[in-house]
């Protein structure tokens, strides 16, 4: 309790303002608790029961917005214990025995991260299903690929837009990994030693969904390594979205015209009529940069802590909230967001109406003619200069034009197109139609096992 300091203090002191978002964990936490307790006959059976209809009250006024918050209590722990004593009265003291608000925070954090990584995993099952969509409706899209933003060589839309399916993969294996490591029971921790009581720890993680119990009091009260690694995990997928949401601000550029993002996801300017800002697309990789930063401020904060527990660690949690609530917002956005995306086929195919994005076919028709690669590539190359040069595309040159760089080029250098060089490129994990049809299967059944994978 902070009686006795400022309000400048008080403030500076208390977490109630943020951490009022646990109170559900901890009401929880602190059933099971007591619950523990009078099985194992630490207190009386009566009490318990005494203290748990306290708790389920308070439980109910808060979810009803009739609790009253104060500041001075500090924390969620202290504002819903003084409540149970102005409840129930005497008994309320029974529920803080063989526990500290060090273990209790612990559990708190815990219990409330793993439902959030499981919502993260949820939601972007939806972000990938939305993915597949849309990769479906314009399965038959060939666009330019590129590498440092120039034309390199042709791909299938569907094969682009698959990229992201298989980052988000990984984002979601990493929560789901992340996850193993939030699952475990740090209450019966004490404030650090341990407890003097018999308590059934195995009870607790049972009770409260745990399939671990930590080993370690010391190191169950005071890290948060969890809490970084979600953040990390954040981090990466921000960035993936981030990544996403740069392309859909290129796409839609007046320059490339390639998509429409639909109306609700982009603004128009308040002095030039003519545009229609990406402004969903761009919040979502300036926010990428905040979830950076909070990854950084929970390791900077966690970095020179001797053990065990040290107050810094209230600081944990308001960044923590940030990037879920970042990520989550800007995933089911983004879900929402490429549904409305409308890709330019014409306009897509209009950019790479001179062929020179075929060039390495040109050089790969060459060395199954028995030429070496390096040669094919420097011949290519001086077609290629020699036909910007004269403002034609491969397919205008004459056959005399191509013998005039190598006699090996004959009149099927005509048959490569757009097409045929998609075809081509049908070694697994290529842009080939039948290596994209795979990849969605895959993708589908992925999608399809989601009950599977939390
Ligand atoms: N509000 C504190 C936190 O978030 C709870 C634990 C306080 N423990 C203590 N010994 N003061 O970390």
């Amino acid at each position: 309790m902070l009686s006795g300091k400022d309000k400048s203090l008080i403030d500076y002191m208390a977490s109630i303002p943020f951490d009022q978002r646990l109170y559900r964990h901890d009401i929880r936490g602190s059933i099971a608790h007591v619950n523990m307790l009078a099985r194992q006959e630490i207190i009386s059976h009566a009490d318990a029961e005494t203290i748990v209809n306290g708790l389920t009250v308070i439980m109910n006024e808060i979810e009803h917005g009739q609790f009253q918050f104060k500041l001075e209590m500090e924390d969620i722990h202290m504002n819903i214990e003084a409540s149970l004593f102005e409840k129930i009265g005497d008994a309320a003291g029974k529920l803080h025995t063989a526990r500290s608000r060090n273990d209790q925070i612990a559990l708190d954090i815990r219990l409330f991260l793993k439902e959030q990584t499981q919502k993260t995993t949820a939601y972007l099952i939806d972000l990938q299903q939305a993915i597949l969509d849309i990769t479906e409706t314009n399965k038959a899209i060939i666009m330019p690929g590129y590498t440092h933003l120039q034309q390199a060589q042709p791909i299938l839309l569907a094969h682009h837009l698959l990229a992201y399916f298989e980052m988000f993969q990984r984002d979601k294996e990493r929560f789901a990994d992340c996850l193993k490591r939030i699952d475990v029971l740090p209450l019966g921790s004490g404030a650090l030693a341990g407890v003097s009581y018999p308590i059934n720890r195995l009870y607790l993680a049972q009770e409260l969904g745990f399939s671990k119990i930590s080993a370690n009091s010391l190191d169950a009260v005071s890290d948060r390594d969890f809490v970084a690694e979600y953040e990390a995990a954040a981090a990466l997928c921000m960035m993936h979205i981030s990544r996403l949401a740069e392309e859909l601000v290129i796409w839609s550029s007046s320059e490339f015209s390639f998509i429409e993002i639909g109306e609700a996801y982009t603004t128009g300017s308040s002095i030039m009529p003519q545009k229609k800002n990406p402004d969903v697309a761009e919040l979502a990789r300036g926010k990428t940069g905040r979830v950076y930063g909070n990854l950084m401020a929970i390791l900077t904060t966690m970095k020179a802590l001797p053990l065990a527990y040290n107050r810094d660690l209230q600081e944990d949690k308001q960044n923590l909230f940030d990037t879920i609530d970042t990520l989550h917002s800007s995933v089911n956005i983004f879900a929402r967001m490429i549904k409305t995306v409308k890709f330019n086929a014409e306009r897509i195919r209009d950019a790479i109406r001179r062929d020179y994005i075929l060039a390495t076919d040109l050089a790969d028709y060459l060395v199954k003619r028995g030429m070496p690669f390096r040669e094919a590539h420097h011949i290519v190359a001086q077609l290629s200069q020699y036909a910007i040069r004269k403002n034609k595309s491969f397919h205008d040159l004459s056959l005399k034009e191509y013998h005039d760089v190598s006699p090996l080029f004959a009149s099927d250098v005509y048959t490569i197109t757009l097409e045929s060089s998609i075809a081509t490129k049908n070694a697994i994990g290529g842009t080939a139609a039948s290596q994209v049809e795979e990849e969605l299967i895959l993708a589908r059944k992925l999608i399809e096992n989601r009950d599977n994978e939390q």
